[in-house]
């Protein structure tokens, strides 16, 4: 039983398909578009609408997903202010702007975290997977909220890791390279896109699909002793 958050669309939306065909029940929390990925997912999926940044939203969610289903072991903390963020730089980023990434992308890892952390704890395999990003490696300029949010995100599954490890849930992040999805966005230009190929190792667009593969190892059962980690995949942009 697998939650995905910001499963509305882009990343979450393919993750969550994936899932599904490997047998897991997901709910799709989201904002908006939760309902259409769940409706495609059938009997296996299960909207919620919820904002992951407010506690109260969340521990409703809580109590909807576990009359559904019963039970939580797997969390992807993917939701995050993304797709809609306009490139700036960092002396035109207003504070209020500033917050609310921090509060959607930092504060909302750290509320699903402590929302679903009892059942993470009484799961047989707990699992815990954060969305992070490789503009952290690259510092990439004209989103600084973004790039500080997504490094706290680093650092809040290091730590997370060491709290739950006695009970033998994993926390790791996975840092995806720029990836392409089905929401166009502005930011993204076609010289942009040849620049990122030129960058990667692999020439090729990143797709969504290319991130399935490690949200199945870090959710699975092979993974049980790598926790704390943060998974590069971005075909050979970076290299830590
Ligand atoms: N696509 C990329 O190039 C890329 C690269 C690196 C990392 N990432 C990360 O991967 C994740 C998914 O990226 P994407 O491209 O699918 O993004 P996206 O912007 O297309 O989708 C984000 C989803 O999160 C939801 N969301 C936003 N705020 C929310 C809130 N407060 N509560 C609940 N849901 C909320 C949105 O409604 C949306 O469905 C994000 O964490 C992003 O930072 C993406």
């Amino acid at each position: 039983m697998a939650v995905v958050t910001g499963a509305g669309q882009g990343i979450g939306a393919a993750v969550a398909r994936d899932l599904v065909e490997q047998g897991y029940r997901v709910a799709v929390v989201d904002l908006n578009g939760g309902e259409k990925v769940a409706d495609s997912l059938g009997e296996r999926g299960l909207a919620v609408e919820a904002d992951v940044a407010d506690e109260d939203s969340m521990a409703a969610a809580r109590t909807r997903i576990l009359d559904a289903f019963g039970r939580v072991d797997v969390l992807i903390n993917n939701a995050a202010i993304f797709s809609t963020l306009e490139m700036k730089s960092f002396e035109d980023i207003s504070v209020p702007e500033w917050d609310r990434v921090m509060a959607v992308n930092v504060r909302g890892v750290f509320v699903c975290c402590r929302t679903f952390s009892p059942d993470l704890r009484a799961a047989e395999h707990g699992r815990i997977i954060n969305l992070s990003s490789g503009a952290v490696l690259l510092g990439r300029p004209g989103y600084l909220h973004y790039v500080a949010s997504k490094a706290a995100v680093i650092g809040l599954t290091r730590s997370l890791a060491r709290e739950l490890g006695g009970s033998g849930v994993t926390v790791n992040a996975i840092a995806p390279g720029s990836t392409e999805t089905e929401v166009p966005r502005a930011t993204v230009t076609p010289a942009d896109v040849a620049a990122i190929i030129a960058g990667q190792a692999i020439k090729r667009r990143q797709t969504s699909a290319d991130l399935l593969g490690a949200m199945a190892f870090l959710a699975g059962t092979a993974s049980g002793f790598v926790t704390g980690q943060t998974l590069v995949v971005d075909g050979g942009m970076t290299f830590n």
